[in-house]
């Protein structure tokens, strides 16, 4: 079987719009697998700030992305048998991972990874450039977005939930820097693709998204027969 026929949902779109959830979701319900490509660029900050690695040294974040040794398994994150899904979510893992994704040899070295978890039944992949440079093929592109404030404050929910401390403005500030940082560079920018189909979940929840995601890929393949 030619890899181009295993079907990708691309979900795309700006920090805290509640892709990963969807994604993840969607995944479950169809039971495709799912690449989380935030998680790369996270990854790939946390060695570089744990070697205190310049974050402006691009041939050296592009070996250090190269020569990840990472475990996806489940929620699960093991770099090296060290599990560091929680270490990688904090912010300073965010700033970091918006900053070294503006340069191209990062992004490049990263390419074949994401493109290896393209295996059956099918696969949700969300991220920044999921259908624009790493599944252009994709079966389905979503652009998932949300109101900056609305975005801020589920992150706020969602560190108040895990006992961490956090400032509502602050959030706010730091999602519209990561926007602009994220749509303005020059690489892989994060825009709604003219393939693409919107989905503002700024007065939708969860569940009403991932249904509508799944609505719009039942509609294809029922094209698709
Ligand atoms: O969860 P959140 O949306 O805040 O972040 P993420 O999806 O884990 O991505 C972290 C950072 O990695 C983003 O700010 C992007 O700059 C970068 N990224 C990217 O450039 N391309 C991707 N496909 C995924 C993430």
């Amino acid at each position: 079987m030619n890899v181009k026929d295993i079907p990708v949902i691309a979900i795309d779109g700006p920090s805290a719009s509640g892709k990963g959830t969807v994604a993840q979701r969607v995944a479950e319900k169809l039971g495709f697998h799912y690449l989380d490509s935030g998680a790369l660029y996270r990854l790939v900050a946390l060695v570089a700030m744990r070697a205190e690695i310049d974050l402006t040294d691009e041939t050296a974040l592009a070996d250090i992305a190269r020569d990840l040794e990472v475990v996806f398994a489940g929620a699960k994150i093991h770099l090296q048998g060290e599990d560091v899904a929680d270490a990688i979510r904090a912010e300073t893992c965010s700033n970091g991972a918006s900053r070294i994704a503006a340069y191209p040899k990062v992004r490049t070295a990263l390419l074949q990874r994401q493109r290896a978890f393209r295996q059956l039944p099918g696969l949700v992949a969300d991220g920044r450039d999921m259908g624009s440079v790493v599944f252009p093929d994709a079966a389905l592109k979503i652009f998932l977005t949300a109101s900056a404030e609305t975005r801020a404050q589920r992150r706020y929910k969602q560190l108040m939930e895990k006992g961490i401390d956090a400032n509502i403005s602050t959030l706010l500030q730091d999602i519209r820097e990561r926007d602009a940082r994220d749509s303005n560079r020059s690489v892989a920018p994060l825009q709604q693709g003219a393939d693409a189909s919107l989905l503002d979940t700024t007065s939708l929840n969860i569940t009403q998204a991932v249904d509508e995601v799944l609505r719009q890929y039942a509609e294809i393949c029922a094209k698709a027969v």
